[in-house]
């Protein structure tokens, strides 16, 4: 069971130092991992703050070069050098506001994964895709799509966001999360990477958290924002065990 935070373009320093410390307090059920994804400019605070704890930090994006002259972009191999573990590729905010195509999130994958980074590679439908009924088509396009051939299986996580579902207060019914995450299942299967665990994510709260953790497609919970603030995560982390 993984809980993941996506921190956004959220925090301080002091903001975030000060939520690390408080999560780093409270011991995680064995059998589930933490990771937090704080914006580029805190990770090194973080990291120092993190080590020696169960808590995994990683980027909320990379480039698909591993340095030069790309001003304003961060690299694989700068997020490893920071301690970063992992990294969110191709979250719908990223598809949506910046453009991000399937090849490129499959070339970020490969940059990740090259310089040693489990990648956490974000699949959702938008509101208009699920009133054309196309939901499952574009899910399993985005998966073929943006995955390179070459991908290590044991670095990798899905996390299935719909994206109507994420920051409106609306998550997925349980029949809907079970019924995309069984597909995504399928499709892993189907593709020698049956291990590789399913998130959700999507206006993940402490009321609805423990009920989605619970079902049996639902290897963890990528938590936006709802992980800004101790209380909630605190509850959140409370409800979790392995599955
Ligand atoms: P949310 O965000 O929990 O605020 O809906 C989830 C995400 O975008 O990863």
């Amino acid at each position: 069971m993984i809980i993941a935070c996506n921190w956004k373009m959220n925090m301080t320093t002091e903001t975030a130092l000060d939520l690390v410390a408080d999560m780093a307090t409270q011991v995680a059920v064995t059998g589930v991992q933490r990771i937090i994804f704080p914006p580029f400019p805190l990770l090194a605070a973080i990291h120092m703050r993190v080590a020696g704890t169960d808590i995994l930090m990683g980027g909320q994006d990379c480039h698909t070069e591993q340095k030069g002259a790309f001003t304003g972009d961060v690299s694989a191999s700068m997020l490893s050098d920071v301690g970063c573990k992992w990294v969110i590729i191709g979250h719908s905010e990223r598809r949506q506001l910046h453009h991000e195509t399937n090849d490129l999130i499959a070339a970020k994958v490969a940059a990740a994964q090259s310089a040693g980074l489990s990648v956490m590679l974000c699949v959702g439908e938008t509101e208009q895709d699920r009133r054309a009924g196309a939901s499952d088509a574009v899910v399993l396009d985005m998966l073929a799509s943006s995955l390179p051939a070459d991908i290590d299986p044991t670095r990798l996580a899905i996390a299935y966001e719909p994206v109507w579902a994420i920051g409106t207060g609306q998550n997925a019914s349980e029949a809907e999360i079970s019924a995309m995450h069984n597909r995504i299942g399928g499709f892993l299967a189907a593709s020698n990477m049956k291990h590789v665990p399913v998130l959700y994510g999507g206006s993940v709260k402490p009321d609805n958290a423990a009920a989605i953790m619970a079902m049996a497609s639902v290897d963890g919970v990528l938590v936006g924002g709802a992980s800004l603030d101790a209380h909630s995560i605190k509850a959140i982390t409370d409800q979790s065990a392995p599955n």
